[in-house]
């Protein structure tokens, strides 16, 4: 497990979230309820952008939408919440002073 600087948390202050490829991990960082998370930025389904749509709450959960099929996952768990069987992998997030470091295998 490595530990990478993938951002700052200003770059959060504009949509409360933002992408970047890290070890050949794409990773979107996002901001809800005050803490800062990390998952895959590639839908499991066929490889879209999980972070091009903003977190939406659908039956009281958070979840991102992709934007290829409109595939839904809980930004909590990872699990899609509209077809069976596919998660998004979480990376676990630290924040020191500024910076957003996350954890890679
Ligand atoms: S690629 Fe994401 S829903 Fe199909």
């Amino acid at each position: 497990m490595i530990k990478k600087k993938i951002g700052t948390i200003n770059e959060l202050d504009k949509n409360n979230q933002f992408s970047r490829w890290v070890n050949d991990h794409d990773i979107l960082i996002y901001k809800h309820d005050n803490k800062i998370e990390a998952i895959s930025n590639i839908c499991p389904h066929f490889g879209g952008p999980i972070g091009y749509h903003e977190i939406k709450i659908v039956d009281n959960k958070p979840v991102f939408t992709c934007l290829w099929h409109n595939l839904q996952f809980c930004i909590k768990s990872g699990e899609c919440t509209t077809h069976n069987n596919l998660k998004l992998r979480k990376y676990n997030v630290e924040v020191e002073d500024e910076a957003i470091f996350v954890y890679i295998n």
